[in-house]
């Protein structure tokens, strides 16, 4: 069967600064730059983010492949490491300046659309040492300060800018979870940090209301949506998994769309003398400063269940699971390799809740993919990766977006999570997700397989999906 997107979708890729550039002439350490100079032994491989993927010399030569493998658009992130030399005075750095300038012209040279983040988890080390980072108010008056020099830098010409990538990772991995710098685990500290991220993106929209230079611009925020699926339709295993959406999804969705934090989170914070701190114009600011449109990276559900513990147990501990406990489901598809459920009628879902919760308001798909381990092992006697699971991921998700977009969503593009193998935070080049593959002793970029499908996919918008797929989905559909 051939599926049809509308002609002007936005076929593309998504990437980030930090995980492509390499550090060449970087005025400041970003909170990774950091760790992997004190702790490497955290990094897999104990590979650091020093050369990434050599962005800021190949940029020319990757932005050609980039062409080669039907990218129409690309998301990357400007680094407030690189832009600003003074992270107090707000002072620019010139060389950077140039950079971004020959990125953004470039891209569009080439027929692909820049569009461009201001924060992928990338915040400067000094600004946690010397501040206590996204707990200090200060912090995000900086952020926003960035933020407007990079409007007036670059808005001529950019048209979508995003605020944050995922912040609710900065919150778990960084102040829950142990994964990724500072490493605190404080729920206190967490619910701090998570509300200063949402009012620094509300501050920074409000610059852009003041500064944007382009007509046609708009400025979003792009989020991680795990859609949260109860173990039983037990009482216990319901209200799990409807904690797990409250503070996993809509605190920054609800938010960044409505302007305002949902109220059940709210009243559960407050009893726990867990919510955050707050000036008397916030809550003005955040109303007023909604998103234009939606940026969804999604990769797999969540599965919930009633947590082992009673909830009063952990009083003095505050941390939102307390309410909820994931769980692995027998029987589901899984990226082994990454540990991840794969289950693309998700993506459907998220559609129809954005549609019918969220006013319908402009989205897309801004990061999706498959991170495989030692993907050398499908290169092929030409020495091109063979990569047809990343090929039928790929056409499973397009297939339910389809579905959705015809119902009436929407959704305008679909972004895959990325064009070139990237270094990733502590995982460094563990699980490879490009269309192009790296070799990162050699720097060598070799379309895989999936890139030329996509090239072939982006020129037409028609999706060929094979019977085999159908099928397993006729099957869905009618249960
Ligand atoms: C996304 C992030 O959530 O996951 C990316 O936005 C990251 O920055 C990607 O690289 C893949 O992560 P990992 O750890 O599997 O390489």
């Amino acid at each position: 069967m051939e599926l049809k997107f509308q002609e002007n979708f936005l076929w593309g890729a998504a990437t980030s600064g930090p995980q492509t550039e390499g550090r060449f002439k970087k005025q400041h350490n970003n909170v990774f730059d950091y760790d992997f100079d004190n702790y490497q032994e955290r990094f897999w491989g104990a590979i650091g983010p020093d050369t990434a993927s050599n962005f800021f010399n190949d940029f020319r030569e990757d932005i050609k492949l980039m062409k080669a493998a039907g990218l129409k658009s690309i998301r990357t992130s400007i680094q407030w490491s690189r832009l600003i030399d003074d992270l107090e005075k707000n002072t620019l750095n010139e060389k950077a300046v140039d950079f971004y300038n020959a990125i953004i012209n470039e891209f569009i040279a080439q027929g692909i659309r820049p569009m461009i983040n201001l924060n992928h988890f990338d915040l400067p080390v000094e600004l946690l040492h010397r501040y206590g980072g996204w707990e200090s108010r200060h912090v995000v008056d900086l952020y926003a300060g960035f933020a407007a020099k990079c409007f007036a830098e670059f808005s001529d010409r950019v048209i979508d800018w995003f605020t944050f990538n995922e912040p609710m990772v900065v919150v778990e991995c960084g102040y829950l979870l142990g994964f990724h710098y500072p490493d605190i685990v404080d729920g206190k500290k967490a619910v701090q940090v998570a509300y200063h991220l949402q009012l620094a993106s509300a501050l920074a929209i409000e610059q852009y209301r003041k500064i944007n230079q382009n007509p046609e611009g708009r400025i979003g925020i792009i989020l991680n949506l795990t859609p949260a699926y109860p173990a039983t339709e037990k009482i216990e295993d319901l209200k799990a998994a409807e904690m797990a959406d409250l503070w996993q999804n809509r605190l920054f969705l609800d938010a960044s769309v409505t302007g305002e934090f949902p109220e059940e989170l709210v009243k559960i914070l407050s009893k726990e003398n867990v919510l955050w701190s707050a000036e008397s114009a916030d809550i003005k600011c955040i109303k007023e400063n909604k998103i234009d449109l939606l940026g969804v990276n999604y990769y797999h559900p969540s599965r919930l269940q009633e947590p082992e513990y009673s909830s009063d147990s952990l009083a003095q501990d505050w941390r939102p699971d307390k309410y909820y406990a994931p769980y692995n489901k027998r029987g589901v598809r899984m990226n082994a390799d990454k540990g991840w459920e794969i289950h693309p009628q998700t993506i459907y879902e998220i559609a129809k809740r954005i549609q019918e919760d969220y006013g319908n308001i402009p989205w897309f798909i801004s990061e999706n993919g498959m991170g495989v381990e030692n993907e050398e092992r499908f290169k092929n006697e030409e020495g091109q990766i063979q990569d047809d699971y990343r090929i039928t991921f790929t056409i499973e998700h397009l297939y339910w977006l389809h579905k959705a977009i015809q119902e009436g969503s929407n959704c305008f593009g679909y972004h895959v999570w990325t064009p070139i193998d990237c270094w990733s935070w502590r995982n460094s080049y563990k699980n490879r997700y490009g269309l192009i593959s790296l070799n990162v002793h050699t720097q060598v970029k070799t379309l895989k397989k999936s890139a030329y499908w996509y090239k072939n996919l982006t020129d037409s918008s028609l999706l060929q999906v094979p019977n085999s797929i159908l099928e397993k989905y006729d099957e869905v559909l009618k249960n």
